[in-house]
């Protein structure tokens, strides 16, 4: 590997630097880019339709600026800003930003896309940095001044065309973290120098991390260096911009905020140019977990990652931030079992804080469920294959048999060498219980009321069909229920030993369709075997487990 041709960013001399002692307290404002950076590094580019709908969602979700794109880049871009305002469709409070490169053919046109917007943020752009001067430009410091300021002037003089338009103003000195600090301070002041922004009408100065280049705390320091030594702060918006070429981008953003900026610019999942720009869900729902407003609606994710992934063609990752398929699910024996009593603990508790282990935010909150995901294999504890068939298929096992079958589910993970999921849990449990019909099989049966008058007790009793390695034979007997007169038919004719334990039983579907489920435990030689059974009719059920029971303990 040979690192050895990479240089080490230099640290920031920053003396007394803040950002590291405070809170993010407020939301700063959001600045979507979705319809121009996020879209200019799509494969597929959005079409007009695409756009319209990503604004849509953006306008819903809550977004009051939004940069729509290049207008003076292509036919696409002009008549995407073009309907915007042709069809009334930016809301009142919503203002559209649009970005255009400091040259006058591009800003003639970029104006002319502008035209009847109520409100507007036109953002120029020239790159800054000593990588991109010397080799990009070739240029010197003074000659890249001059782009910049040559940029607002014109800004200044197109805007004076469109009085009906309440212009902003936004510069960013592109390649800003590979900037000499004091240098990119002397960019934006001369550009604010013919901006001539005030308290009450400020600029925007943009300062992105166009291609992320040292750790977090780096651009917090440059934030705050540049924040603390720009003349007139008051009259400007410090805004980040920040992409994610080192995965640190959403940590940027929320030193930078420390740092002292105001506003924040950024993408839905963090679709943007290489590795993406700012996730701004990520960040909104960063805040939202401390107790902050993010200013921003996300409760309806589901939705967001719809409209997204049909708009841009990307898909969101599983493991996501807040967004992914698996970010609610817990895999983990013990993690559930601390989510549960992290539930139950709010529940009891009743004082609308959340506090669960393993579980930053209350999926509810962003229109998402809670997940347990049992995995089965020969290392799984009995209580998993229980859970399944509770969970996922309504049968509620006796405590008593979630050894019994466990271990069955056990030997067959372990033959197999390999997990098993929830259908082939049913498919054994079925196997093991429902379907066991050798080598006794009840066909048909006959239940009659006696009344034993010398006792003065109800008595049951039941003649029976039953098959037995398929041979019908007729069995009777008389106990004091169902159950207790089919044992003693069935311990008159064919089984001796066997000992009945337990009875348990249950509604598989609520309402009058519902089944019944029978669980019936005997013991034979020492041994104990559960049977199960399911049928509309009780007796049925509970007889058959029985049968089950036997069977199985025949075997
Ligand atoms: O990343 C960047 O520097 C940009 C600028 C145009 C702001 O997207
Ligand atoms: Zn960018």
């Amino acid at each position: 590997m040979s690192y050895t041709k990479y240089t080490k960013f230099n640290k920031i001399e920053l003396e007394k630097r803040e950002w590291p002692t405070k809170q993010i307290e407020n939301a700063p404002t959001w600045c979507s880019v979705d319809l121009r950076d996020g879209n200019q590094s799509l494969p597929t580019p959005m079409n007009v339709e695409e756009k319209l709908k990503m604004f849509k969602l953006l306008v819903n979700m809550g977004f009051k600026e939004i940069e729509i794109g290049f207008p003076s880049a292509s036919k696409t871009e002009y008549k995407f800003l073009r309907t915007l305002i042709e069809e009334d469709l930016i809301p009142k409070d919503v203002t559209v930003q649009v970005l255009t490169q400091a040259r006058e053919q591009l800003i003639e046109k970029t104006f002319e896309a502008l035209k009847g917007a109520k409100s507007a943020i036109v953002h120029v752009y020239n790159s800054t940095s000593e990588l991109q001067r010397r080799v990009v430009f070739k240029k010197s410091k003074e000659e890249i001044i001059e782009i910049a300021v040559h940029g607002a002037k014109l800004l200044k003089e197109y805007s004076k065309k469109y009085p009906e338009t309440n212009f902003t103003f936004e510069y960013s000195p592109e390649s800003f973290t590979g900037t000499e600090l004091d240098y990119a301070l002397e960019v934006c002041e001369a550009v604010l120098e013919v901006l001539e922004p005030t308290a009450e009408k400020k600029a925007i100065i943009n300062l992105p991390s166009t291609v992320e280049m040292a750790t977090p705390n780096v651009y917090a320091d440059q934030i705050e260096w540049f924040s603390k030594n720009i003349k007139n702060r008051d009259n400007v918006i410090i805004s980040l911009h920040t992409h994610n070429d080192r995965g640190t981008c959403t940590a940027s953003s929320e030193l930078g905020l420390l740092a002292g900026a105001d506003r924040v610019e950024g993408t839905l999942f963090g679709n943007g140019e290489r590795t993406g720009n700012l996730d701004i869900i990520t960040m909104g729902m960063n805040l939202y977990s401390q107790g902050i407003d993010p200013k921003l609606d996300f409760s309806n994710l589901n939705n967001i990652i719809k409209v997204y992934e049909e708009c841009t063609k990307m898909t969101v990752n599983e493991r996501h931030p807040y967004a992914g398929k698996l970010v609610y699910a817990a895999f983990s024996g013990s993690h559930q079992d601390a989510i549960r009593k992290g539930l139950l603990a709010i529940k009891e508790e009743n004082n609308n804080k959340w506090e669960v282990p393993y579980l930053p935010i209350d999926p509810h909150d962003v229109g998402r469920e809670y997940e347990e995901i049992i995995r089965i294999n020969s290392q799984s504890g009995k209580g998993g294959t229980a859970y399944i068939l509770e969970s996922e298929f309504g049968f509620i096992l006796p405590k008593a048999m979630h050894e019994e079958f466990g271990k069955i589910i056990k030997e067959k993970s372990d033959a197999l060498g390999s997990e098993l999921n929830a259908d082939d849990i049913f498919k054994y449990f079925k196997n093991e219980y429902l379907e066991r019909k050798q080598p006794y099989r009840l066909k048909t049966y006959e239940i009659k009321s006696l009344q034993n008058v010398e006792t003065d007790k109800n008595m049951v009793n039941i003649k029976a069909t039953i098959s037995i390695n398929d041979s019908d034979k007729i069995i009777e007997g008389t106990g004091n229920g169902p159950i207790d007169a089919f044992f003693n038919a069935f311990h008159k004719y064919h089984v001796n030993g066997c000992k009945f334990i337990s009875y348990d039983q249950q509604a598989l579907e609520s309402g009058s369709e519902s089944r019944a489920v029978s669980y019936i435990q005997v013991e034979s030689n020492n041994k104990r075997y559960f049977g199960v059974a399911i049928s509309e009719n009780i007796d049925t059920a509970a007889l058959n487990a029985l049968v089950c029971a036997i069977n199985r303990s025949n075997s």
